[in-house]
C-alpha cells in the first residue's frame, strides 16, 4: 500500500514536470517566433496533414444537420454563377480563368472548387461557404448572401466539374451583354 501511494506521488510529479517542460517548450518556440507566419512558405508537411485533416473533421462533423434542397433548377445555378463572378472568381478561379493576384498570394491557396465539387457533398461546400474558415482568407458569406443564394452558388459549384473554358467564357460573355 505504502509503495503504490509512493509510486502515484512519483507518477504525479512527473506528469506535473513534463506538463511543465512541454508549457516551457511551447513558450520557447512562440517567444522565440520560430514558427515562420510567411504567406510564401507551405506549411511542413506533418503540421499540413494535421490541419488538413482537422478541416476536414471540424466540417463533417457539423454538417448532420444540413440537407441540400434540389440543385439540378438551371436558374438556380445560373444565379449562382452570377454570384461565384461577382464573390469568388478572384480566389478561386474558374475554368479558363486564373485566380486574381490576391488569390494567387494567399497561403493556403484557395482550393480549384471544380476538384471539390467531385470530393465533397453539396452539404460540405454549402457549410464552408455560409461559415468560412478562419485563419485561411475563406470568408464567410451567411450575412452577406441569403439562404437561396448560398445554395445558388452551391448549385454552380456543383457544376464546375463539366465545365470546359470554352463554356465559361460563353455563360461571362452572357453576363457581359446584359
Ligand atoms: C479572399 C479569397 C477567397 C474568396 C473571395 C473566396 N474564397 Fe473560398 N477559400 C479560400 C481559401 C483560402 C480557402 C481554404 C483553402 C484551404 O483550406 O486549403 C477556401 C476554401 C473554400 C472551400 C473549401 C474547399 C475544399 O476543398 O475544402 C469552398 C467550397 C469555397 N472556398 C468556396 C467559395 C465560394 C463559393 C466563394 C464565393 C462565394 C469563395 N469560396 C470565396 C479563399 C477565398
Amino acid at each position: 500500500m505504502a509503495l503504490s501511494r509512493k509510486f502515484l506521488i512519483h507518477a504525479a510529479i512527473t506528469v506535473v514536470l513534463l506538463g511543465g517542460l512541454g508549457i516551457l517548450g511551447a513558450a520557447v518556440v512562440v517567444l522565440g517566433g520560430v514558427y515562420n507566419v510567411a504567406a510564401i512558405y507551405q506549411h511542413t508537411r506533418p503540421v499540413y496533414e494535421i490541419l488538413d485533416f482537422a478541416l476536414d473533421r471540424s466540417v463533417e462533423v457539423r454538417i448532420g444537420g444540413i440537407v441540400a434542397p434540389p440543385l439540378e433548377d438551371p436558374l438556380l445555378a445560373e444565379r449562382g454563377f452570377h454570384i461565384y463572378r461577382d464573390k469568388c472568381v478572384q480566389c478561386h478561379g474558374a475554368p479558363g480563368v486564373p485566380p486574381d493576384d490576391i488569390g494567387k498570394g494567399m497561403l493556403p491557396l484557395p482550393n480549384n472548387l471544380a476538384q471539390t465539387a467531385r470530393e465533397k457533398s453539396a452539404e460540405y461546400i454549402y457549410w464552408v461557404v455560409a461559415n468560412g474558415i478562419r485563419m485561411t482568407g475563406m470568408p464567410a458569406w451567411q450575412y452577406r448572401l441569403n439562404e437561396r443564394d448560398l445554395w445558388a452558388v452551391v448549385a454552380f459549384v456543383e457544376l464546375l466539374p463539366e465545365f470546359s473554358p470554352k463554356e465559361y467564357g460563353e455563360w461571362e460573355r452572357k453576363a457581359g451583354e446584359r
